[in-house]
């Protein structure tokens, strides 16, 4: 099954979420929702719904062009677009009897064999398909996204008695390659898998926090990072979800949970948060929440609410004993004798035992439960996950301790883990008690699998290599944030001797990892420390190396093929513009935002970037529209917000692929790589016609019209004017000269050298470090 076409219909927070992502992917859809009551346009709804998506932020759309595809309508006029459409999405009211009605009017109109899915949260796909036609069983499936659905990975698929297997296996593929969707089979159970576990664990850790007089800074610090479920901690999470949604999601679930279910015992409703939600302080989106910034008086206080009293009070980060001793070990957190380790015991006890007592009831594997957490809540580990970090044994212990029954699987675990590793591949327990080996879908690489497997070719102390089979070596790096140092270089340079000239062993180098950020650039610590006592040989060979490295990189007789994800600033974003094609997963964020430390692209970046808006077949013509393109994205240091944006930008290449899903990024990248390496050539130098003078004045000329508006500081100009100086070609250019790659360098080196030796690029780049915020001065 193929889809061509889709529809959501019901155009509110969900659908109109659900049809920009279909448009991400290059898919038309159709939106429709109820007719509107007042004006002319009857459509007006879904065209609202429309210009909603184009101005939200986080933007829903990866290029607003995406917006196109999206064709806007309602239910009583264009009801017919739906016989073109291979997959229509519901996501209109959570009302059943709304739902039923809807279905009796899009079946006699659908395509046959086109697939209907819900996006219900909470009403049993049984009661959903009730007096439906069987044709409309056999099509009917449940797709759960979550909120929103550009970027929560999750997606929890369920299936009816009547559905077709293809129907579904089709749609689970296009939702895991096209949506690019972490797809978790479900069973048709009250609130599936991430809700269920999900909002009991919120429930839990409120009343935990009451019950033991917590602060919720003191929750959130010990629920957040030190069990690595969300780094908000719960009450950070509430506030961004929205606190009116819980009652919501309470009533719905306590209308269908299993009678002898935890969640009803756990539920209860705190006063003073029903009497927040009634007075507006919905979160994040409302008045404030458990949190809110304080702005009365012009200042900026950080307010945290009394779980006591209900009124606000100034919020301090809280010091706990129990998390510094701790560290990374969990269970010596639980163990640790105040109350806030009583806390961290009961959260885990509860919500773990809870996780742990629904398999097989919500899903036949303990996998597709952590996987559930992790994408749907960004739990870093899943349940199983967290308590074989504490231990099966210990933790039947402790369930025992705070009067929980031990739940079945624990219990047959036996004091055996939840998953192992045997012979480098990754088990897991069964409900029969086995181990399984964890398989991954068709066309899936993980580093993470690769890890297990092997050891690395080569490792030091920021950068591993390691082989991804079929001769192809992948560069990893390992520093904190990922962020640019010598070490990196070297393991460049290793790779490079290892890899020859591509005939040997080895064929082609990728670079990739698994971090949440591709890279953020040089070590920006490392170098104030340089520049603080005052090493400028040092500096000069930290940017000749980086220089040296890429250009190799760039030249190497073997192809280079990145594959980033996440964040990939300055250097980070230099060594994709050295590759010879960069496969980037479609969340990539890409920005050469060295001027707003002070300084200019110098591994290369400004002539990069100068090459690729000359190459544009668009451009006007003479030497002055791509200095001025690429002047413009460097001094504004622009940051694409997606891999979509950086083609516009030029960060990426036309030819540079995009891939959805990210655990697909690797195999992907490899394919092209081992494509390359069949029958590669490396670049051809390039040389620049580049105006010299002439051109710097203009751009100085332009500059200055920015100054005058306020838009750019002293030291923008300063830097600016450098930048301006580099990619005109410096000095003792002019057009009848053709100037090298080589002099290209030179001047971006020697203009960084300038750079750094200014106060004001030393401010920014001490600001920086020390607020995570650019200094405008
Ligand atoms: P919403 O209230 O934002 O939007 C509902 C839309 O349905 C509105 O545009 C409304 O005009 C339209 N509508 C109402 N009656 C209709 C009818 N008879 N025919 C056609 N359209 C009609 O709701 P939201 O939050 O987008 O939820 C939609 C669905 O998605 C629900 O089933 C909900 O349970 C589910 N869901 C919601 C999530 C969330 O975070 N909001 C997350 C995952 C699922």
């Amino acid at each position: 099954m193929n889809i061509k076409r889709a529809a959501v219909i019901g155009s509110g927070v969900m659908g109109s979420g659900i049809a920009a992502h279909f448009a991400n992917d290059g898919i038309p859809v159709v939106l429709l929702d109820i007719p509107a009551k007042e004006g002319d346009d009857r459509s007006a709804i879904a065209k609202g719904a429309l210009q909603k998506l184009l101005k939200a932020d986080p933007a829903p759309f990866m290029h607003p062009k995406n917006a196109k595809l999206v064709t806007p309508g309602n239910l009583e006029d264009d009801l017919h677009l739906l016989a073109d459409v291979d997959w229509i999405v519901e996501a209109i009211v959570e009302n059943p009897a709304v739902k039923a009605d809807l279905y009796n009017r899009i079946d006699p109109v659908r395509k046959e064999g086109s697939v209907v899915s819900s996006n219900t949260s909470t009403i049993p796909l049984g009661v959903l398909v009730e007096g439906q036609s069987e044709a409309f069983q056999r099509d009917f499936m449940i797709t759960h996204f979550f909120n929103p659905p550009r970027y929560m990975r999750l997606l929890e698929i369920v299936g009816g008695d009547k559905t077709r297997a293809d129907a579904l296996a089709a749609v689970a593929d296009v939702c895991d390659r096209q949506l690019g969707k972490g797809v978790v089979r479900c069973k048709d159970t009250p609130g599936f898998i991430a809700n269920r576990i999900g909002v009991y664990w919120i429930q839990t850790a409120i009343n935990a926090a009451v019950e033991l007089g917590l602060t919720v800074e003191e929750a959130d610090a010990v629920v957040g990072r030190p069990m690595g479920i969300p780094k908000t901690g719960v009450f950070g999470l509430v506030d961004l979800v929205g606190l009116d949604l819980m009652p919501h999601i309470a009533k719905s679930l306590l209308g269908t949970l299993p009678e002898n279910d935890a969640y009803r015992s756990a539920f209860r409703e705190h006063p003073v948060i029903t009497r927040m939600i009634a007075e507006g302080y919905t979160g994040r989106k409302g008045k404030g929440g458990f949190y809110r910034l304080n702005r009365a008086g012009g200042g900026k206080v950080k307010e945290a609410i009394d779980l006591a009293t209900g009124e606000y009070r100034r919020s301090d980060k809280p010091k706990l004993e129990s998390v510094t001793a701790a560290g990374r070990d969990l269970k010596a957190l639980a163990e640790f004798p105040d109350r806030t380790g009583q806390y961290a015991r009961r959260v885990l006890a509860h919500t773990l035992a809870y996780a742990a007592s629904l398999v097989p009831e919500i899903a036949d594997s303990i996998v597709a439960v952590d996987e559930g957490m992790k994408l749907g809540y960004a739990w870093k580990q899943g349940p199983f996950e967290l308590i074989d970090r504490l231990g099966t044994d210990w933790f039947a212990e402790l369930c025992r301790s705070e009067g929980i029954p031990v739940p079945p699987l624990v219990e047959q675990a036996a004091g055996r883990p939840f998953y192992r590793v045997e012979d480098g591949k990754l088990q897991h327990l069964t409900t029969a008690g086995v181990y399984d080996t964890v398989v991954r879908p068709d066309g899936v690489l993980l580093l993470a699998d690769v890890k297990r497997a092997s050891k690395p070719v080569w490792k030091n102390g920021s950068a591993s290599l390691w082989d991804i089979g079929d001769g192809v070596l992948c560069v990893e790096f390992t520093s904190k944030m990922n962020a640019l140092d010598g070490d990196i270089m070297a393991a460049y340079g290793k790779a490079i001797g290892l890899i020859g000239d591509g005939k040997g062993a080895w064929k082609a180098l990728v670079i990739h990892n698994e971090a949440d950020n591709f890279s953020v650039g040089a070590n920006l610590g490392l170098a104030l420390f340089v520049l603080n006592i005052g090493l400028w040989p040092q500096i000069e060979e930290m940017v000749e190396a980086g220089q040296r490295t890429y250009r190799a990189l760039k030249y190497a007789p073997f192809p280079v093929v990145a594959a980033p994800s996440g964040l990939a600033l300055g250097g980070g974003c230099e060594i994709l513009l050295h590759s010879d094609h960069v496969q980037a997963h479609a969340e990539t964020y890409m920005g050469l935002v060295e001027v707003g430390v002070g300084l200019i692209p110098a591994w290369g970046g400004c002539t990069e970037m100068l090459a690729r808006a000359a190459a544009n077949p668009r451009a006007p013509k003479g030497p002055m529209p791509p200095i001025a393109t690429a002047f413009e994205t460097i001094s504004l240091a622009k940051v694409a917000k997606s891999a979509a944006e950086a083609k516009d930008l030029m960060y990426l290449r036309p030819t540079d692929g995009i891939t959805m899903n990210r655990d697909r990024l690797l195999a992907d990248a490899k394919a092209k790589a081992l494509e390359l390496a069949a029958n590669y050539s490396p670049p051809e130098k390039a040389t620049y016609t580049l105006p010299g003078p002439t051109g710097t004045a203009a751009l100085e000329l332009f500059l200055e019209g920015f100054a005058l508006q306020g838009k750019a500081t002293p030291h923008d100009m300063v830097v600016c004017g450098k930048l301006a100086g580099v990619l005109t070609g410096g000095p003792k250019a002019d057009v009848t000269q053709p100037v090298t790659e080589d002099q290209m360098l030179g001047l971006e080196r020697k203009a960084f050298m300038e750079l750094v030796r200014t106060d004001g690029t030393i401010d920014r780049i001490e600001h920086m470090l020390t607020t995570g915020k650019p200094l405008r001065n």
